[in-house]
């Protein structure tokens, strides 16, 4: 990991209350892998202490520039989302561990629920040689995001809406039920609501899956124990450092709320 200095390149809003952020830097890291995350400092805050984690969806080694989207919370992302074109910015990258190597020609799943289609997006752009299929749901058509680059890079995608607004009407797990044994995947990648990952439990059984997670944090680094939570292996039970053990698990290994 390292702690550079970007540009912003561009700042703007990409869904309801969404923005994506464009940064550009001297040299990115060639190690960056899909799911992994980056720790952005607020510029001119000094009230705002700890950096804020957002997933890596988009890498650019040819131009040096990495795209983040972040929903408004509170203070720190309100903060960055009125910062101009050419603000520097401070970021601690490549962070966790991503999402895992998949033998060449298997069949990806990713299933992506609101802003948690973004990480994904990461692995339908660099997990060149396997096919990829795609289930995204989102509340409403006004909260979609990147649904036209799932479709190009996507095999099938299947979209899916709370309300109907946008593609099938349902939940993203309701909606897949009906594709998954069309699809046969060799491996499921999803992030999203914790309440969505649960609900891929009868879909775990059968395919190896993982999931991206999010947790509070502190450091990003594995320092602080803030991101601290229960996993379990081999049916026993431990504490995992989702900045650093993760942010990727083993769909087994989360206890869900
Ligand atoms: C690995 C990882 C990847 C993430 N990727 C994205 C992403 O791609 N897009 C996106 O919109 N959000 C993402 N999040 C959540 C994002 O970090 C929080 O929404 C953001 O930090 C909120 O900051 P805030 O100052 O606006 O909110 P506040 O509530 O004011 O934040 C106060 C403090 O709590 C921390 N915090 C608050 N909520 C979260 C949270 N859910 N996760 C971690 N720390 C939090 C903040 O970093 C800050 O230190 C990710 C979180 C993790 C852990
Ligand atoms: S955030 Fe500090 S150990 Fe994970």
């Amino acid at each position: 990991m390292i702690d550079l200095t970007f540009e912003i390149i561009k700042n703007e809003i990409m869904a309801s209350d969404i923005f994506e952020m464009t940064l550009k830097t001297d040299k990115l890291p060639a190690d960056i892998k899909a799911g992994q995350f980056a720790n952005v400092k607020v510029p001119n805050r000094t009230d705002l202490i700890l950096r804020r984690p957002f997933g890596i969806y988009s890498v650019n080694f040819d131009d040096n520039t990495i795209k983040l989207g972040y929903a408004l919370r509170g203070q720190g992302t309100q903060a960055l989302s009125i910062l101009p074109a050419g603000t520097k910015v401070q970021v601690l990258l490549p962070l966790g561990n991503g999402f895992p190597a998949v033998e060449e020609g298997k069949k990806v799943l990713l299933v992506g629920g609101g802003i948690g289609v973004l990480p994904l997006l990461s692995v339908a752009q660099s997990f060149k040689n396997n096919v990829i299929s795609s289930c995204i749901g989102f509340k409403d058509a006004s909260l979609q995001m990147k649904v036209d680059e799932f479709k190009a890079l996507s095999k099938e995608c299947i979209v899916a809406s709370d309300d109907g607004s946008l593609g099938e009407k349902g939940y993203v797990a309701q909606v897949l039920a009906k594709y998954i044994d069309q699809i046969n995947p060799d491996v499921i990648f999803a992030c999203g609501p914790e309440i969505m990952l649960k609900g891929l439990g009868e879909f775990a059984a059968k395919y190896p899956t993982y999931v991206s997670l999010e947790q509070r944090m502190g450091c990003g680094i594995g320092a602080c124990l803030v991101c601290s939570c229960k996993t379990k292996k081999n049916d026993e039970e431990h504490y995992a450092r989702v900045c650093a053990d993760g942010p990727v698990f083993r769909f087994e290994e989360v206890f869900y709320g």
